[in-house]
Order: C-alpha cells, then structure tokens, then sequence
C-alpha cells in the first residue's frame, strides 16, 4: 500500500462518521455545557502524547468524541468577546474547500476560487452600502486591520521601498488593541498612535480629535490616518462616521472604519452605519456577525490601486501569463498572503442555502436580543446597566454589596458564572468601572438563552455571597 493511501470506501465511512459526530453534537447542543469544565491537566493527559509512529487509522473518530470533552460548545449561551457561532452549512464549504485545496491566489491557480470570492466580495460591499468597493478576505480582522494601515502608510508616507518616516495615526481610547499591534509591527510606532479620549456615550470625542491633529500639523508632524469604530471591541460604540470622515478629507488622512465587530450589522440596520462608505477602507468580520465558522474576515477598499500600492511585488514565477481582466486577476497583489485557502466558498454555500434575508434577520435579532437582555439588567434591583446598548453588546454589573468591594465581586461573580458552565460571558471594564459583558453575535441564541444570562449571573452572585 502507498503512504498515505485512502481507499474511497475508507473515505466515505470515515466522513460519514464525522458527519454523525458533528451531527449529534448539533442536535444535542442546547444540553450541553458551554463552557466545559476541563482543567489543564486533563487536555494535557488527553492530548498532550508521542508521536504517532503507525497510524490508528479509523480510531481517528474516537479522538473527536475526546475533543468533545474539552470545547466550548457553541450554544446559543455562547456570548462572550465577539465569538461567532459556526454556521453548519459554511462549516461543510470549509470541509469541501480543504478536500479541494484550491489556492485561491489567482484566477489561474484556481477559477472558481477566485470568482466565488470576487463575487461574495462584491455581495457584502453590497450587503453594507458599499457598493462598488473592492476586497479580499483575510484571516481575520486584525489581519485586515493591519492590512488596512498598510495601505494607508503607502499612501501617505510610502515606506516599502525607502523604509519609514515618523507618521501618526489617530483613534480612540476604545480602540481594538489590534490597531496598537498593527502600528507596532509597520514600524510606525506605539507611541506615535494617538489615543484620543471618548465621551460619556464611549464615542471618539471629535473636539479631542481635532485639536491632536492641529497639534501635529503645528508642530510639522505628519497624520497618516484616522480610524473609526464600527462597534468598538468592549461596548459596541459606533464612532460618528460621517465628522471622522469630514475630519480625514480636511486634513488628507486615509479614514479606516475598523467594522470587524460591528459592520456587517449594516445588513440589518443600515441606518446606524451613515457614513461607512465614506472610508478608504473598511474591516470587517464574517467569521463574527455573519455566523462564519473562524476564519473569515473582509478587508474592503475603495481604490485598489491603493491596495497594489501596499502589497504588489512579484517575482517571475507567478506572472499572471495573460493581460484577460478575469483569467489574468491575481489577490497576491492585494494583500501579503500568496498561498491562500478558498475562504469565499462557506461564505457563498451559507448565504445561498438560506439566503441574504435570513442573515439581515438572524443579525436583527441579535440586535434585539441585546434590548431585552438590556431590560432585564434594568428591572433587576441588584444590576446595573454600565453602558448604553447601541449594538448587540451589554455591559453590566451586579451592585448588591458595598461600593468599595464591587470590582473584585464582580470579577468573581464573572468567574463563578462561566464554571457553572451554562452560559459563557466575559469580563468589561467601562469608564474604570469593572463588570461582565454579553455580545450577541450568534445565531442560536433564543431569547430562554438570554434569560438565562440574567439567572446564571444572580445566582453566581448567591454562590458568592
Ligand atoms: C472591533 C474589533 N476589531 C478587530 C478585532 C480583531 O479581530 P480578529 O479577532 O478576527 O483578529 C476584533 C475582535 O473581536 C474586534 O472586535
């Protein structure tokens, strides 16, 4: 027998027995824990074994009722961070995407791959308002951010070919610490990111803003780029698109709109996004808020010879061969990656499964679903609300003791609540003020589910009195 041989048959039985798998843990999701109780001794002693030398070829299927074990489940009481939920039809175009193993780096290389991302590029352009934007989908949104400042520093203050000169970026206190990575790793340096302070609605403060960015030009500093937040990381605050862009056009910043949480949410409510299209560039995440099994982020732009700008530079090797528009298309001059998974593919299979309208919906509810959650903290005497709901995020925090005490409580009601294991939410800290937090970017979430985040909370409360 050949290395690595596999019989048809082989194949088949076995996908049939990880189809069973992944199957009867879907239909037994609600029942299980979420956040499983493993301790790292047992994933150790689960998993942490010699190298295989011979194969145990179909008791394979054994080690994905182990892992089982050791997840957290994606239930509709998953709402931590900005943690997506795995939708099942895009989960089989991943499947089918790695049994092709198309590199989707050019049309030449691979032409349905690179068609299918061209068109789902186009369909969430589209889906946001921005029609007519450009893109390519990226592993996620830091990747895109960090793409995104990339193009900006090219375009403003080119350092690909001579290296950098001293620039700055301008963005909020609330920023995703992505951005702070991005600057670090183009050189452009921590310290010349300016943080400009929010107010009391956890907004860019556009006074600030301004006046920093007179402060530069005064002194002879040069601005490359302003950023947005199209749903911060921690509230879900949507920063005044439409000023931040007049402010970018005044003062020739490339504006980037940092979406990855919250701008597919455009979908559903287009009307709280006024301004997106406005950006040079946009991130943002379907492996989040379009229910994508991770990873799965967009990075959109308006020009693409800006793009090129940033990241075009090819050896011989891979020349296109043709001057076809469609057959001679390559994404390698368009973001750092060359080899490339066929990443469109779930996203094509799920939205034509169900259809656009069933995402617009799911994302409603979301949005919903963090109204209710936000009138349950309300009417409950012992929880208070820590930020206003613009998005599908709630911060809030338990307030039955003394006032000195309640960070710590608080921080210890959050950790009692996630070992229970029903529900999985994770920690805010909104104006110094420590709490828990639920993001709702998940489509089986019911509203039992949301219920339950209130319940689990009140009685880690009890359990820590
Ligand atoms: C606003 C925002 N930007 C960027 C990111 C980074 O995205 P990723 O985790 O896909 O790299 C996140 C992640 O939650 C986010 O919420």
């Amino acid at each position: 027998m050949r290395a690595l041989s596999l019989s048809p048959q082989e194949f088949r039985s076995l996908a049939y027995r990880v189809t069973d798998v992944a199957t009867d843990l879907l239909s037994g999701l609600d029942a299980r824990r979420t956040f499983s109780d493993s301790a790292g001794e047992d994933t150790t002693a689960a998993f942490d074994q010699p190298l295989p030398e011979a194969g145990v070829r179909e008791a394979i299927v054994d080690d994905l009722e182990l892992i089982l074990r050791h997840v957290r489940a994606p239930t509709g009481r998953r709402v931590p961070y900005v943690l997506g939920s795995g939708e099942p039809i895009a989960a089989l175009g991943d499947f089918y995407a790695s049994v092709l193993n198309q590199n989707a780096s050019t049309w030449r290389s691979a032409p349905a791959a690179a068609t299918i991302e061209r068109t789902v590029v186009g369909w969430l352009a589209q889906g946001i308002g921005c029609e007519g934007f450009d893109g390519v989908l990226t592993s996620g949104g830091s990747l895109s951010n960090l793409m995104a400042l990339a193009m900006a520093r090219e375009s403003r203050a080119a350092a690909n070919e001579e290296g950098g000169q001293p620039c700055f970026v301008y963005a909020s206190e609330e920023i995703h610490m992505s951005i702070p990575k991005a600057v670090a790793l183009l050189g452009i340096g921590r310290a010349n990111l300016r943080l400009i302070p929010v107010r009391d609605d956890l907004r860019i403060d556009l006074a600030a803003l301004e006046a920093a960015i007179a402060s530069d030009e005064q002194a002879g500093r040069r601005g490359i780029a302003v950023i947005g937040s199209a749903g911060t990381i921690m509230t879900g605050a949507i920063d005044p698109l439409p000023e931040l862009a007049e402010i970018a056009r005044a003062h020739d910043l490339w504006f980037h709109v940092d979406g990855a949480y919250g701008a597919l949410a455009a979908i559903a409510q287009p009307t709280k996004f006024e301004g997106l299209a406005l950006a040079d560039s946009i991130s943002l995440d379907p492996h989040k808020w379009l229910y994508q099994p991770i990873d799965c982020s967009l990075l959109l732009h308006r020009d693409i010879e800006a793009a090129r700008r940033a990241f075009s530079y090819s050896d011989e090797y891979v020349k296109p061969m043709t001057d076809d528009p469609i057959e001679g298309f390559v994404f390698f001059d368009q973001t750092p990656e060359l080899t490339r998974r066929f990443r469109g593919l779930k996203i094509w299979l799920s939205v034509r499964y169900h259809g656009f309208d069933a995402f617009r919906e799911a994302i409603g509810e979301n949005l919903r679903q963090a109204t209710l959650l936000a009138q349950l903290i309300e009417s409950e005497s012992s929880l208070e609300l820590l930020a206003p709901v613009g998005l599908s995020t709630v911060c809030f925090r338990w307030t039955g003791s003394d006032a000195a005490t309640l960070d710590d409580r608080n921080e210890r009601i959050l950790r009692r609540a996630i070992e229970r294991g029903r529900v999985w939410l994770s920690n805010s800290k909104v104006h110094g003020v420590v709490g828990l937090r639920a993001c709702f970017v998940n489509h089986r979430t019911t509203d039992d589910d949301v219920r339950a985040v209130v319940d689990e909370v009140l009685a880690a409360a009890d359990e820590t009195a």
